[in-house]
């Protein structure tokens, strides 16, 4: 009798707890447009603040400059863009396989040509439409990737200085907030 009333009390004490269990595996995901959407805030702001609060301003008050050879000599300091890439692999070193990078249809680096027509696309469209990303999936390997393609704008008057100046830029008249390229996030659909 003192057995079953102490399972029964425990029963009642436990079930808010349970129910708030069943209550979050029951929660619908979050729709990975969504989930790209705060990596790309997060991604962005980094970007922005190292090319406005670093590059820039070592550039203007005649410091450091940035440029490809900064891993051989102290004195330079990283790409923004390397500085995205190096972020990347780090973040994809931790095991979570988010992975990020920049494309452009006018790439200082061929290597970051767009992959394929659907990025290509891709491009083109939030050339057209820079407030909105373009999604879609991709697949490698065995692995099913959602992917979002944000515009890359020149935030910075450092970004079209350095383009239009550079030996390997086929584009030379880049503006102001124009579309440069796009940043490219893919997370892993399943798990
Ligand atoms: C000091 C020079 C410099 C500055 C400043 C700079 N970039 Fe670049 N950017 C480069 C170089 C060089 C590359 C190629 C890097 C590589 O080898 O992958 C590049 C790569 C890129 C790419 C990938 C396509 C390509 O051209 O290879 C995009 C998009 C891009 N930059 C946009 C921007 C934007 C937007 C800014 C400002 C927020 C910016 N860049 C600032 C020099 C610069």
């Amino acid at each position: 009798m003192r057995g079953r009333l102490l399972i029964t009390a425990a029963l009642v004490c436990f079930s808010p707890l349970l129910a708030g269990l069943s209550r979050t595996s029951d929660q619908p995901g979050i729709p990975p447009e969504t989930v790209t959407d705060y990596i790309h805030a997060v991604i962005e702001a980094d970007r922005t603040f190292y090319t406005v609060h670093v590059v820039e301003r070592q550039q203007s008050g005649g410091g450091a400059v940035a440029a490809e050879g900064w891993r051989a000599d102290k004195k330079i300091l990283p790409l923004p863009a390397q500085f995205l890439m190096e972020s990347s692999d780090l973040a994809s070193k931790t095991g979570t396989k988010v992975r990020y990078r920049l494309i452009s249809l006018w790439p200082i680096n061929p290597h970051n040509a767009p992959y394929g027509e659907s990025e290509r696309h891709a491009l083109e469209a939030v050339r057209q439409h820079p407030e909105r990303s373009a999604t879609g999936t991709v697949k490698v390997g065995d692995q099913l990737y959602f992917q979002a393609i944000y515009a890359d704008r020149a935030v910075s008057h450092s970004c079209i200085a350095c383009h239009n100046a550079h030996p390997r830029s086929p584009k030379k008249d880049f503006q102001m907030n124009d579309v440069m390229g796009g940043l490219v996030i893919e997370i892993p659909l399943d798990k």
